[in-house]
């Protein structure tokens, strides 16, 4: 993979573990592709536009080669974000755990890219909605942080964590579905919980880190 673009989700900056592990992978993903393309989106600490009354009318209008210039502004910004997506090989998302999903940042970033014409495309078979997806050929690194444990596969709390679930459905949608998850879980508990996690991740990263 030559291309990475990398989205931070999480509000927190510096105290945030999901950046921190995300560095983790990226710079030893760089140390080993020094002249590999790295581009940030942050979608955390900036504000990503919610999806608005004039973004759905001019994302669903019936002729998209004619839409009138107003709409084509209303599309700017989520043409952007979605070019950008398209010209990068790796997605690599770091986010945090919140109620149970994303933050709100990265779920705007989700609206803003699953894009009817140009990351999916819909027809009808008898009727019935079809969809298809248009991205190909890309992967997705997803490293996150829970203040909780167990949300994993297989965990207790597994049935509550709609967040990796989101995530892999949204990027499966448009085309994305060789998606790794890395976690590091219990935050809230004891230090030492918390730690053993975070370490078991970063070796999981720097071993995708030789293999991306
Ligand atoms: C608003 C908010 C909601 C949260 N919701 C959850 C949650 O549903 N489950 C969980 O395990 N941790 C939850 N947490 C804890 C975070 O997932 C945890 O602190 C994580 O390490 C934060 O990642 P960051 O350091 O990259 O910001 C929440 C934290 C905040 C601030």
């Amino acid at each position: 993979m030559s291309k990475i673009l990398a989205i931070h989700a999480s509000p927190r900056g510096e105290r945030s573990h999901s950046r921190r592990l995300s560095e983790v992978f990226l710079s030893a993903w760089q140390a080993r592709n020094p002249h590999a393309q790295l581009t940030r989106r942050e979608v955390g600490r900036a504000l990503i536009p919610p999806v608005n009354e004039a973004f759905v009318a001019a994302a669903f209008y019936p002729e998209p080669d004619a839409r009138p210039l107003s709409m084509q502004a209303d599309l700017a910004f989520s043409d952007e974000l979605v070019g950008e997506l398209l010209d990068h090989d790796l997605l690599v998302i770091s986010t945090p755990m919140h109620n149970f999903s994303v933050p709100s940042g990265l779920k705007a970033w989700i609206d803003q890219i699953v894009r009817l014409g140009l990351t999916f495309n819909h027809t009808l078979d008898n009727g019935i909605a079809q969809y298809e997806p248009l991205v190909r050929g890309k992967k997705a690194l997803i490293i996150t942080s829970r203040g909780g444990f167990g949300f994993g596969p297989g965990g207790e709390l597994e049935a509550m964590n709609h967040a990796d679930p989101l995530l892999r459905t949204a990027l499966g949608f448009i085309g994305i579905t060789d998606v790794t998850v890395v976690a590091a879980e219990g935050e809230e508990s004891e230090a030492r919980t918390f730690e053993v996690s975070a370490a078991e991740a970063e070796q999981r990263l720097l071993a995708l880190a030789r293999e991306f």
